[in-house]
């Protein structure tokens, strides 16, 4: 008898009928349903470790992912077990396994000479979708939206934008930081205090002057001095009984349009979080609170835009009047619109994503990677001492002047340790330890047949970067991974977890000089979709060390207050950032 696929009616009557019609009905739901559970197992790809219990499970690898302390630690883990630089999860019921590599040469590989083979995965795009919809980070390169809206960008990572815009706006706020951290000496006599908000606000004021209006002076760092001053100025600071406690100074609140900006910033983690998503992000922003923060932040963009057309008319005066990163957009649209004959769209949606998207893709970035570098620093006193050093020694004109080094001294001289002091922040500080792509075609990597459309989650936090290298067969490289072999250098695995900028040096001649090429380093992605902000990262690194360095010792704390765990959101940030100052006087 052939088996009959019940409707829903038929199985609610299923009671009225004969014993023999009820049990095939009870078979028939039986098959149906498991017909939709193996649907829903997990499908390994051949060839490609994965862990076995996650198989018959239709929530795959997610129970395991939620006892563990966060997807990237989670991801990072597999390449140990499984001793294979390459592996498979599976994340979500129904979509393909995510391939994960942890072998720098194939990830390095796969980002800088196989973009026809991989771009930006769909799920980091969708992830930007809900916010900055008509931004270049929500396309693959191939769309028509990426080209036009990469381009309002064009100036902001050159030398010109650097040395005339960001160089000065982040040189003049980070003065400003030294003048807090100064109150702040004068408030908690020699105790430590928490520096992770103070950075928050710093780099924050450099982005929004850099975005915006360069050389305000009503900064949020400037209103924590004058908060601080006036509490100096009543006779102090009520100080706790426990002089071993981190002094809790007061933290005003910002003001409610950057509020709105860093909430929906913020945001995008819902997306990364989910396996769908757009749907999850769009819920998210349609929350009545989530509505008046996005018309808070249209309102302060609209007026900024504002501000910039009307600098734009004075363009041609005497005064300079391309202060910053709106202006220069500005002129790229005016000057694309002119090109094909119509009137540039100063208020649309391509300006204001992109502006958006320059302020979500580097503050809190940014501001993490300042937290990281003062924990290493405030942990290794002797490379602390060294970078100092080598600062007085490169900049002897300020030291004999008993002045900061200036910014244009700051640019245009080589600090050979400053760079591996930098480098090496950003890679044990793995903030954001994974690139994504898709597969655009079936294709492999490292001898696995990789269908159309899976994830490939490239890791730079595990095995090569941070963990020692995992074995590969040079032969199931592509020809490009096995050039580069002479290229890079390879970390020595008993130091590989260590911070020891010494590691990016190398003799030429008598001389130390920085080798960017020392050993692998993946933490911007790589290729044509890597970091567009890493030139910026480096410059603004080179002055926030430089600066703050020359300003004050930053003394050594207990373990308890300068602990190296770290909290998972859509950076990896330290749980604490504690410092305890002495100030040089230079
Ligand atoms: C420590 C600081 C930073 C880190 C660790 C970092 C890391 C990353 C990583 C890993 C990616 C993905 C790259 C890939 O898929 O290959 C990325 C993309 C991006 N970053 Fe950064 N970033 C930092 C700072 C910045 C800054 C300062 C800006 C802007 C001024 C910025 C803007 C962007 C943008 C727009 C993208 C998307 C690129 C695209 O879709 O093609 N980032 N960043």
């Amino acid at each position: 008898m052939a088996v009959r696929i019940p409707s829903i009616s038929f199985y609610l009557a299923a009671t009225e009928h004969s014993v023999p019609e009820t049990i095939v009905c009870l078979l028939g739901c039986s098959l149906i349903a498991l017909l939709i559970r193996w649907a829903l197992l997990p499908k390994p790809l051949p060839g490609i470790p994965y862990n076995k219990e996650a198989l018959n499970r239709v929530s795959g690898d997610v129970p395991e992912l939620k006892a563990s302390s966060g997807v990237r630690a989670f991801m990072r883990a597999q390449f140990l077990k499984h001793n294979s630089p390459i592996v498979q999860v599976f994340m979500s019921p129904i979509s393909k396994p995510w391939v994960l590599i942890g072998d720098f040469r194939e990830a390095h590989d796969i980002a800088t000479s196989r973009s026809n083979e991989f771009d930006k995965s769909k799920l980091t795009s969708d992830s930007f979708k809900g916010i900055v919809p008509q931004s270049f980070v929500s396309y693959k390169a191939d769309h028509p939206v990426y080209k036009h809206s990469k381009d309002l960008l064009r100036d902001l990572m050159t030398p010109s934008f650097f040395r005339n815009v960001s160089a000065p706006e982040t040189y003049r706020n980070i003065l400003f930081l030294v003048e807090l951290w100064e109150v702040k000496l004068q408030l908690g006599g020699d105790r430590a205090f928490g520096a992770a908000r103070d950075f928050y606000k710093a780099i924050l004021d450099v982005f929004m002057g850099v975005t915006f209006d360069r050389l305000s002076t009503d900064t949020l760092i400037t209103r924590q001095i004058e908060n601080l001053r006036h509490q100096l100025g009543r006779g102090g600071f009520p100080s706790s009984t426990n002089q071993q406690e981190p002094v809790m100074f007061e933290d005003l609140p910002l003001p409610s349009d950057l509020e709105a900006v860093v909430y929906l910033v913020e945001s995008i983690n819902v997306g990364f979080q989910s396996p769908v998503p757009r749907i999850s992000h769009w819920l998210y922003l349609h929350k009545p609170h989530s509505l008046q923060m996005t018309r808070l932040k249209r309102a302060l963009i609209r007026k900024k835009v504002q501000e910039g057309i009307a600098r734009l008319g004075r363009v041609g005066e005497k005064e300079p009047t391309l202060i910053s990163a709106l202006d220069a957009m500005l002129l790229r649209e005016k000057a694309s619109a002119e090109k094909v004959g119509i009137e540039p769209d100063f208020y649309g949606e391509a300006i204001h994503d992109e502006l958006f998207t320059f302020i979500a893709g580097g503050h809190d970035n940014s501001a993490s990677l300042c937290t990281w570098w003062v924990k290493f620093m405030t942990r290794y006193q002797s490379t602390q001492a060294q970078l100092r050093q080598s600062l007085r020694s490169a900049h002897s004109t300020a030291v004999s002047e008993r002045r900061l080094p200036t910014v244009y001294e700051i640019l245009d001289t080589r600090v050979h340790f400053l760079d591996a002091v930098i480098d090496e922040t950003i890679r044990c500080s793995h903030i954001v330890p994974v690139t994504a792509r898709e597969a655009l075609v079936d294709t492999q990597i490292l001898g696995r047949s990789i269908p159309k459309g899976t994830h490939v989650y490239l890791l730079s936090n595990g095995p090569s970067f941070l963990l020692p290298a995992l074995d590969v067969d040079e032969r199931l490289r592509t020809e490009t991974a096995r050039a580069t072999k002479k290229r890079y250098g390879v970390w020595d695995p008993l130091t590989i977890a260590e911070f020891m900028p010494e590691r990016w040096l190398k003799f030429d001649g008598d001389e130390l000089v920085y080798n960017p090429l020392a050993g692998p380093q993946m933490a911007f992605g790589d290729g044509p979709r890597g970091c567009f902000g890493r030139k910026m990262v480096y410059l603004e690194m080179r002055i926030v060390m430089t600066l703050l360095t020359w300003s004050f010792e930053f003394l050594e704390l207990g373990e308890d207050l300068n602990t190296f765990e770290t909290t998972e959101s859509s950076t990896e940030n330290p749980q604490d950032c504690n410092i305890k100052l002495r100030k040089i006087n230079y």
